[in-house]
């Protein structure tokens, strides 16, 4: 059942943060399915510019349709990922997302204020929910580089101004994450301090985490025992998000850690198997590792064994 995350935000804040997952092809798409039903959670299906540019933007919309059709037990929303104007008024038109992102964080105040206020309002015209975003995460994000020391963090003034000038339905903020495998150079926690000041000013209000993979030492060291170079790859320590969840963080990005399972079984099986060429081998493999992946990231939000418990609830809303 496809949902918007406003339905799924009210059942969580406060008390868990729901995975929200990137995909880019069909066995992603399984094994995140499996995964989620494995953990009986609901969860975020997310849909970048550069996974609507893969193949074709439709391919990625009809795995969904087929999706949940064959589980038809699962709770998610579908949502674009780091929208720029345009792509999030295409998604609108579309009918088929049920939330996007605009993303105009590298943008001034006053100009992400601005962008952000117009695709609101044609969101909300067609009942669908926007992620806003302010403050700048280091690391690459799309089109944009911010390295880690010009990273921004949140101010939470001015958040609290950005959300009651946009409207917007969520917001992205900076707390000292940024996207991809090398997040620090040392050891580094969130920004707590900020986080809580933010909520402070807008309780209730659900707060997104970008650039949270964990990127587990585990997963690094395996991909580079097998041929990778991932030396000094670093992530967010995954056990602060239950502590983040209950500040109001609603929703948590992870793409970069799929990856990581990705490229680990994939390499691991050709090192294995030098004579394989059947592609199915390996991504039956992965399937399995990446429903795993899901199912214990979960757990590790809080999101695992909700399903039932929002399915009620949007129940009954609904009645
Ligand atoms: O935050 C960005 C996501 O990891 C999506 O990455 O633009 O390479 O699909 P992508
Ligand atoms: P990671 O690179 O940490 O997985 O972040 C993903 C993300 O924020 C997608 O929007
Ligand atoms: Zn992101």
């Amino acid at each position: 059942m496809i949902v918007t995350t406003r339905n799924l935000f009210e059942a969580a804040y406060g008390k868990y943060a729901i995975g929200a997952y990137n995909i880019n092809n069909l066995e992603q798409t399984m094994g995140l399915f499996r995964g989620n039903l494995d953990s009986q959670a609901p969860f975020i299906i997310q849909i970048s510019k550069g996974a609507r540019n893969y193949t074709d933007k439709h391919m990625l919309e009809a795995l969904i349709r087929a999706s949940d059709d064959v589980f038809p037990q699962a709770i998610f929303a579908v949502h674009l990922d780091h929208g720029d104007e345009e792509t999030c008024y295409d998604c609108i038109k579309s009918g088929f997302y049920s939330s996007v992102m605009i993303d105009a964080s590298h943008e001034d105040f006053e100009t992400n204020i601005a962008i952000t206020k117009r695709v609101v309002e044609a969101a909300h015209a067609k009942g669908i929910v926007v992620e806003a975003e302010l403050g700048q995460l280091g690391g690459v994000e799309e089109h944009i580089k911010v390295s880690e020391d010009e990273a921004r963090l949140t101010n939470p003034n001015n958040a609290k101004e950005f959300v009651d000038r946009t409207g917007c339905d969520s917001l992205a903020v900076a707390i000292g994450t940024s996207h991809g495998a090398f997040k620090f150079t040392g050891s580094q926690s969130l920004h707590f301090d900020v986080l809580d000041e933010i909520q402070k000013r807008l309780p209730g209000f659900p707060l997104v985490l970008h650039g949270s993979s964990s990127v587990p030492q585990e997963e690094v060291k395996r991909i580079n025992a097998a041929g990778g170079k991932l030396e000094g790859a670093r992530g967010v320590d995954v056990n602060q998000f239950k502590r983040a969840s209950k500040l109001g963080v609603t929703k948590i990005n992870i793409d970069t850690d799929g990856r990581l399972v990705w490229t680990r079984v994939h390499r691991e099986y050709f090192l294995e198997h030098p004579e394989g060429f059947d592609l199915r081998k390996p991504g039956k493999i992965f399937m399995q590792e990446y429903a795993n992946f899901i199912a214990a990231k979960n757990e590790k939000f809080g999101s695992a064994g909700q399903l039932d418990i929002v399915r009620k609830l949007i129940t009954e809303k609904g009645q």
